[in-house]
């Protein structure tokens, strides 16, 4: 059975009854990342099953760790492959060198690659050592391979205090695809833990555009925490704006917020109904 027949009818902001964006309020965070991680597992075994390849969009952050965490377990336990699995990820800091304690590529190795088998030449994650006049076309090609890979079929997301999905910081329109970008101060001051001081923080990042992680079939967004309680109520309660890229999430057809109690704090009841 798939983990979406599972899963109790999730319920519809019915102020926006004619997007497809729902919010579930879970227990706690363990709860909605397993959640997320049966949904990942059981949409790869249906396309495994159909030979068919299932293209993954990943996120980064402290945020999806534990979905990362539970897909792991499953494939040492449960004997989930990843041989069938294309994955993309949203972004990277640029420019930064693979094997640097802070690049994505090491967090995504250390959280996930290393521990799975999934095949190597089937994980994208943006270079952050191009050259700068390369990066347009770099850009470019991120996307045509999505593209020619079918498609992403579900895309994880977090979601930065700046209201950011993949570093498309505050001013990004919904037309956007993968490009280089300036980071938000407030992105990089929460980013002072891993760099350990403002200075050693990128200014630059290559990201997926708004409109890239709008084509995903399917799109998952975990928050959890009171410190993103604010922006969360903003990104789906408030109007859509690119001052708050999230909120373009408001017109896909297929959204899904999974928010711990802290992190639903701000929404009003009728968003997010029954706790799960
Ligand atoms: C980074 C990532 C985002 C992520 C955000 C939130 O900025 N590029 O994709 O959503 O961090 O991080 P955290 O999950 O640690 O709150």
């Amino acid at each position: 059975m798939s983990s979406t027949l599972e899963s109790p009818a999730p319920f519809n902001h019915p102020s926006k009854h004619t997007s497809g964006l729902s919010v579930l309020r879970l227990a706690d965070a363990g709860e909605a990342s397993k959640r997320v991680a049966r949904e990942i597992g059981s949409l790869i075994r249906h396309r495994a099953a159909e030979h068919r390849n299932c293209v993954l969009g990943l996120a980064t952050g402290s945020t999806p760790i534990r979905v990362y965490r539970e897909l792991v377990r499953m494939h040492r336990e449960e004997g989930l492959s990843f041989h069938n699995v294309v994955t993309f990820n949203l972004d990277e800091y640029f420019p930064i060198k693979p094997d640097a304690a802070q690049s994505y590529v090491r967090f995504m190795n250390e959280h996930l690659f290393d521990h799975i088998d999934i095949v190597r030449a089937n994980v994208h994650i943006p270079k952050g050592t191009i050259e700068l006049e390369a990066v347009p076309g770099y850009c470019r090609d991120y996307d045509e391979l999505i593209a020619s890979t079918g498609g992403i079929d579900l895309q994880l997301l977090g979601i930065g205090r700046t209201g950011h999905i993949g570093f498309n910081e505050p001013g990004a329109t919904k037309d956007t695809r993968t490009r280089l970008v300036k980071l938000d101060n407030l992105t990089r001051l929460d980013a002072v833990k891993d760099f350990g001081g403002m200075e050693h923080v990128p200014l630059l990042a290559i990201t997926m555009g708004v409109d890239s992680i709008l084509q995903s079939r399917r799109i998952r967004l975990l928050a959890f925490g009171e410190h993103k309680a604010d922006i969360v109520q903003r990104a789906i309660e408030g109007r859509m704006t690119s001052t708050i890229p999230a909120s373009f999430l408001q017109t896909h057809r297929d959204v899904q917020y999974l928010l711990d109690d802290a992190a639903a704090e701000c929404l009003s009841q009728s968003t997010y109904g029954e706790t799960v």
